[in-house]
């Protein structure tokens, strides 16, 4: 089964197409990363006419890089949410008016199991349970996967996303947007154990993840110990290199540790590590050791297929298609779209402000 994927959710234009949900014939993305850059985070409006713009190239490279025409595809995939409104509407009443005028079958995907789908091209077939730790610039959730399809949330952020606090860190340092990849590339230099920051723990005892606190004692610390930021052109101080190691430790600690107390109480076979934030090494070194500890394989994708792509929309629509699921040219884009029992409203409702405050 060949299908096509188009995601538009956030600040990527991206279309691919997959074979059998597992082997991606082309995957082709057009970051808007340059444009948002000097507003410090995604502007949504902006956002929305730069995938007006890319998103007809964009689906003819993917279809001309795989060699294949649009009438040779099975299905249509496209991300129905969540994400920015304007920016999912323009992939979706794309893919709808694509597979209206070609009478192809189309699926609408959640971004958020898109991301989970986004390991199945490059390791084993995923064995269930199986957990999934999907970590972004807009959202942090810990799902239980019992089977393909069914999640639930075990634990999720209650105030900023992970790949959030990365990027608002990064811009107390003037270390500019996004943040993760700079914050990842200093920490290396720098001493994990310079700065003790402590890991978050929910009052009511329940094992949800926090981070705006660990960012105010960041901004405090900042304060307190006369850290000076970097400026453009300068090279970044042992202190800036030192709070980098530090707060992406303790990140990381939060995350892993989480997810292994509760895979010792649920007992997964796979454990999925998924989403921008995925990129990061320290991260991928503390689950792989983490399920090596619990005797269960961890899978990532590989860089391009953490931050948004199309391929990953791709193979979780072929799942979908398969199931025989359709959707209606009535398929609209939804905000606050829910995965399992978890509600997105509040997590997207603070993406959308936090990113465009930044
Ligand atoms: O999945 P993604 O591309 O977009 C969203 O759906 O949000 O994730 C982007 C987020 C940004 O917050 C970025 O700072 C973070 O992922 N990120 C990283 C790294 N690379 C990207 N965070 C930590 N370490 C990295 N190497
Ligand atoms: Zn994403």
């Amino acid at each position: 089964m060949l299908v096509l994927g188009i995601e538009s959710s956030c600040d990527e234009t991206a279309a691919a197409v997959v074979r059998d949900g597992r082997e991606i014939f082309s995957s082709v993305i057009s970051s808007q990363i340059k444009v948002h850059k000097r507003f410090g985070g995604v502007v949504p409006e902006i956002a929305s006419r730069e995938h007006l713009d890319k998103i007809v190239p964009v689906v003819e490279e993917a279809l001309a890089r795989a060699g294949v025409s649009a009438r040779d595809v099975d299905g249509i995939a496209v991300t129905q949410g969540p994400g920015l409104v304007g920016s999912l509407l323009v992939g979706l009443s794309y893919a709808k008016a694509m597979a209206y005028a070609l009478a192809k079958p189309l699926v609408g995907v959640n971004h958020i199991e898109g991301h989970i789908y986004s390991v199945v091209f490059e390791n084993p077939p995923i064995e269930y349970p199986a957990f999934a730790l999907v970590v972004s610039g807009g959202h942090t959730n810990l799902f239980l996967v019992p089977e393909p399809g069914r999640y639930k949330v075990l634990a999720r952020t209650r105030d900023d996303a992970a790949g959030e606090a990365f990027d608002k860190v990064a811009k107390m340092l003037g270390l500019g947007y996004p943040g993760g990849p700079v914050i990842e590339r200093l920490a290396r230099e720098g001493d994990p154990r310079a700065v003790a920051f402590s890991v978050p723990r929910m009052g009511d005892g329940l094992p949800d993840f926090s981070f705006s606190g660990l960012k105010t004692a960041v901004s405090k610390y900042v304060r307190e110990s006369g850290l000076q930021p970097v400026s453009a052109g300068e090279e970044p101080s042992r202190g800036v290199k030192d709070l980098a190691a530090s707060f992406q430790s303790v990140v990381v600690r939060s995350l892993v540790g989480t997810t292994e107390k509760l895979a010792a109480q649920y007992r997964p076979r796979t454990l999925i590590v998924a989403g921008g934030v995925a990129c990061n090494n320290a991260l991928r070194e503390a689950a792989a050791e983490a399920g090596a500890r619990l005797a269960v394989p961890a899978y990532f994708p590989s860089r391009h297929l953490s931050t948004d792509n199309a391929a990953m929309i791709a193979a979780a629509g072929t799942v979908k298609l398969l199931a025989g699921e359709r959707a209606g040219l009535d398929l609209n884009a939804d905000v606050s779209l829910r995965l399992g029992n978890v509600d997105m409203d509040e997590d997207k409702a603070r993406r959308g402000r936090a990113r465009y405050k930044l």
